[in-house]
């Protein structure tokens, strides 16, 4: 069995195509999405009508939260953009999307961790635009009261793969949508494949047209993510 994962996807529709099409390549049985569908000054309407149409299982990105819950005078610009954009359609879907889920009894899907979509899991990326990897005890401390094989989050935008020494697998596949501190613009996914009772995570680069989506942001007034889109070395400083 071999399940693709995406996560933050931040209403970029180039990405998520391109992402899209990797993965039929790949041959898998199911995919999840980790959250953050919608926000960014793209196209936040067409990702999500083509997330709706996938239907598929996800979880709600601490960005979702706050475009549900917060008026727009409480947002940042990029939420306040997507908000506006956003149809009905979208706000219920939105609306009824879960914090968490778990898939096949040993799966276990988040946005930040289990109990958090806004804390980091497996990097510290708010600290400037240095990446820190935090220690064993704090990585393990947030998985405490969560017994599953394998638990997904995404959040941080940076791929990594932490197995605990209790043999739990952690995996953050990567933003499809926005990268940032890593130096690299394409759209990235996981794929967690079954063999022999063993869960094998790959990660996935996927090149796709990175200047158009950033003419797009250009475009819609917000030349900051230009640069992120563009290098993919832009922190999340002054991009939301
Ligand atoms: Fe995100």
């Amino acid at each position: 069995m071999k399940i693709a994962v995406i996560s933050d996807v931040h209403g970029n529709r180039l990405a998520l195509e391109a992402v899209l099409d990797d993965i039929v390549r790949q041959g898998v049985d199911a995919t999840f999405n980790l959250g953050d569908l919608v926000s960014g000054p793209l196209e936040p309407n067409w990702t999500a009508d083509i997330l709706m149409d996938l239907d598929i299982p996800t979880v709600r990105g601490n960005h979702e939260r706050v475009l549900v819950d917060y008026p727009p005078d409480k947002l940042g610009p990029v939420d306040r953009f997507a908000q506006q954009q956003m149809e009905e359609r979208h706000r219920i879907w939105i609306n009824d999307l879960p914090p968490t889920l778990a898939m096949l009894d040993d799966i276990f899907l988040c946005h930040g961790t289990p109990t958090s979509d806004d804390e980091p899991w497996l990097d510290s990326w708010w600290q400037g635009r240095t990446v820190t990897t935090p220690d064993e005890a704090t990585v393990a401390a947030k998985a405490e009261g969560f017994d599953y094989p394998v638990m997904l989050c995404g959040h941080t935008h940076v791929p990594r793969a932490v197995r605990l020494r209790d043999g739990r697998l952690i995996v953050n596949p990567g933003s499809v949508g926005l990268q940032m501190h890593h130096g690299s613009p394409d759209a990235r996914y996981a794929t967690i494949e079954l063999r022999d009772g063993r869960y094998y995570p790959s990660f996935h680069v996927v090149p796709y047209d990175h200047f158009a989506a950033a003419r797009q942001a250009e475009a819609n007034g917000f030349p900051q993510w230009r640069e992120a889109l563009v290098t993919g070395w832009v922190g999340a400083e002054g991009l939301f």
